[in-house]
């Protein structure tokens, strides 16, 4: 029990590293085991010397006794685990790496809509999945009794057919337009809910993009600009478009918007200039303002931009599928 003993001790407490619960557990023992514990013999030698030497010795192994329990309650809440070899948690362990999730295709082609048009000073907003008569059909001019409610079979929430889910996004028209005076240009995309049978072609939810501006002079030159801006920006300046006139209760005159794909010619949108109805409806003075609107399924647009034959793939959750729009995440 000399100077040079003790001195030895210390650092070798000092130096200890546990990386298992029974490296610590041979460390309490090697010091505070019963019977060879070496600080439980310097105790008991303690006990022998005479009293004037005990106090300076006993100081010092009180100091080593503290050491020894320190760095057990360290080990301890660093929680080892029995009877392995690895510490729980090892920073210093190099991982596995976590593999990038990509995009929906559908959130990639509404995102790169959203920049078009932001590019041309459209503000984008959102509005509500239920909906109820008015914002979704009376105020687009489609009364109750009108046969184009039937183009769009509903979903209705309630026993009361004034709650609904939304058969478009046209009712965040109504919403807008209820809130804003002119003039304004509008973006608005989200989900839209149709009773409709499953098929390649169709689903009873997707996505639809809407589009309207007012100002005062707004015409149909200005439409057919904003959409030949908006199709070459996604397909290109080579892709073929065609207006064909066509019937919509909330635009007059109204058109569809075809697309030439190779195989021939797919409707891609519909639009036309509001009807002066519809800015009645929402106290716009007609007289003063006009304006143009579009609306188009995100789905079909997809399909046709990444070449794909059945809408249905893009719910199945197949990882094989999804993955191959990793390298379109920033698009
Ligand atoms: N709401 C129409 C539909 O779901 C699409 C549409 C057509 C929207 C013409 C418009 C429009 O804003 O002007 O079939």
């Amino acid at each position: 029990m000399d100077k040079k003993e003790m001195d030895k001790i210390r650092e070798e407490i000092k130096c200890f590293q546990a990386k298992t619960y029974e490296d610590l557990e041979l460390f309490r023992i090697k010091f505070f085991g019963k019977k060879k514990g070496i600080l439980t013999i310097f105790f008991k030698k303690l006990k022998e010397i005479p009293y004037k030497k005990r106090k300076n010795l006993g100081i010092i192994i009180n100091e080593l006794k503290k050491n020894v329990q320190d760095k057990i309650r360290y080990y301890q809440k660093i929680n080892l685990i029995k009877n392995k070899t690895i510490l729980k948690f090892d920073p210093t362990i190099p991982g596995k790496s976590i593999e990038i999730g990509s995009l929906h295709p559908i959130s990639i082609v509404i995102n790169r809509i959203i920049d078009i048009f932001k590019m041309i000073g459209f503000s984008y907003v959102e509005g509500p999945e239920i909906e109820n008569d008015w914002h979704n059909f009376t105020a687009l001019n489609i009364p109750i009794d009108h046969p184009s409610r039937e183009m769009q079979d509903t979903f209705f929430l309630y026993k009361n057919p004034d709650i609904l889910l939304r058969t478009h996004t046209s009712s965040v028209q109504i919403r807008y337009m209820k809130k804003h005076k002119p003039p304004f240009r509008v973006l608005s995309i989200g989900k839209v809910y149709r009773n409709e049978t499953i098929s390649s072609r169709s689903n009873f939810m997707f996505h639809q993009a809407e589009g309207f501006y007012i100002d005062k002079k707004v015409s149909f030159l200005d439409l057919k600009k904003i959409i030949q801006y908006l199709i070459n920006s996604l397909f290109g300046e080579s892709v073929k478009i065609r207006f064909r006139p066509s019937y919509f209760p909330f635009t007059e005159p109204s058109a569809e918007v075809d697309l030439y794909d190779k195989t021939g010619w797919v409707e891609v949108m519909g639009c036309g200039m509001i009807d002066p109805q519809v800015l009645k409806n929402v106290h716009i003075n007609s007289e003063t303002y006009s304006g143009f609107a579009f609306g188009m399924g995100v789905e079909r647009l997809a399909l046709l931009i990444y070449k794909i034959n059945d809408i249905r793939i893009y719910f199945d959750n197949d990882i094989r599928f999804l993955k191959q729009f990793q390298s379109d995440f920033f698009y």
